[in-house]
């Protein structure tokens, strides 16, 4: 008989989190460039050339929160898997724009999913959420522990955005996507990833009313403290090296080559982020995932939603290296094996 030590090595190594489902939402209204123009002092030529995005989606109605577009992109997922919501065993969500402060915005998705045999809790790492979530789930599924997980990014930018600052309302917009991880020992699904966090240049983008910091009141309101705030150019230098380091960082660690990955699948905050990660990597564009033309920045959700565009030009054993940077700073890098033939799900409605 093997000895227990040696079992749970096995299942340590064997055992891993697949990616089995992805789903999204998206609300209908677009926010084109030219609207913009109509708002603030900027232009689509500056924009396009600047960030490469056209247009984004804003979720209008005062009435619907993140949790919303989560609860549509995770019931997605499911069904095309054919699974019932009492079949998830853990829900992470990755938001900078929960519902409320808490509880949770896990908690108020388990119940409208009617999720209940699931625990669930929120990751607060901006643009990484998604990232630092799959990774997290990950160990639940690798320990054994839990068999199912959804991992969703879902974010309401339009709210914590401030359309007189032309700097920052151009980039961000509304949407959410979300994958199923499933139990799978044939050597599919995430195999290693990189986190990151640096605190020390925290002010470079935060939000910094709301909080036990700056609870709010009368002068947080005045001073705009509610809103987001980016301060571009260092945010940007940071990402650039960032994502490219880490990008590169999990390949040769893995003994990776631009040859053997199928796709980048990259944050969308600004597309000459995403071209000098891709040319760290060595790989050419039409090896990148890119759909911020049509989105924009929508913070945690930008790689599920990459994924669910994607995903009916995935097969299995593709591989997939997912990079992100956002506030903290976070930043990090996944190595994904494609587990599915999208073919093979239950259709889009
Ligand atoms: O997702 C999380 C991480 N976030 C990021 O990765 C975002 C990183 N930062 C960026 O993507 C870029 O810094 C921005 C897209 C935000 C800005 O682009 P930039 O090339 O860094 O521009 P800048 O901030 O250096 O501004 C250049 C000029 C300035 O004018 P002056 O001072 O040169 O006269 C700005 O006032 O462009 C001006 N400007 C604009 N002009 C037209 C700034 N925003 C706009 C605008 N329209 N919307």
């Amino acid at each position: 008989m093997r000895p227990a030590n040696s079992t749970r090595q096995s299942i340590m190594t064997d055992r891993k989190a697949a990616i089995t489902a992805v789903g999204h939402y998206l609300p209908e209204e677009r926010l084109t460039n030219r609207d913009l123009e109509k708002l603030v002092d900027t232009s689509d030529e500056w924009i396009t050339s600047r960030t490469g995005i056209k247009e984004r989606r804003i979720l209008r109605d005062p009435d619907k929160a993140t949790s919303y577009m989560a609860v549509r992109a995770a019931q997605m997922a499911l069904d095309r898997r054919g699974l019932g919501a009492d079949e998830v065993d853990l829900i992470i969500l990755a938001t900078v724009t929960p519902d409320m402060l808490f509880p949770s915005t896990a908690c108020l998705v388990q119940a409208e999913l009617g999720a209940g045999n699931a625990w669930g809790f929120d990751v607060l790492a901006a643009c990484s959420g998604f990232l630092f979530s799959l990774s997290v789930a990950a160990r639940f599924i690798e320990s054994g522990k839990h068999e199912r997980v959804l991992v969703i990014g879902a974010d309401k930018m339009s709210t914590i955005v401030d359309y007189t600052d032309r700097t920052t309302c151009i980039l961000f917009g509304d949407g959410a996507g979300a994958v199923l991880l499933e139990a799978n020992t044939e050597g599919y699904g995430l195999l290693d990833s990189v986190e990151h966090v640096d605190g020390n240049d925290w002010q470079g983008l935060c939000m910094p009313g709301g909080g036990s910091l700056n609870p709010p009141s009368p002068a947080t309101l005045e001073k705009k403290m509610h809103y987001l705030f980016q301060d571009g150019q260092p945010v940007f230098k940071k990402a650039v090296v960032g994502m490219a380091r880490v990008a590169e960082e999990i390949m040769k660690r893995n003994n990776l080559t631009g040859d053997d990955v199928r796709y980048l699948v990259p944050h969308q905050a600004n597309l000459r982020i995403i071209d000098a990660t891709a040319r760290r990597m060595g790989i050419s564009m039409d090896k990148v995932m890119l759909n911020i033309e049509r989105y924009g920045n929508t913070t945690a959700a930008t790689l599920p939603l990459c994924l669910a565009d994607w995903e009916h030009e995935l097969a299995p054993g593709d591989n997939l290296v997912l990079a992100a940077f956002g506030g903290g700073y976070t930043w990090g890098a996944a190595w994904v094996k494609w587990a599915y033939d999208a073919a093979t799900l239950k259709p889009v409605h």
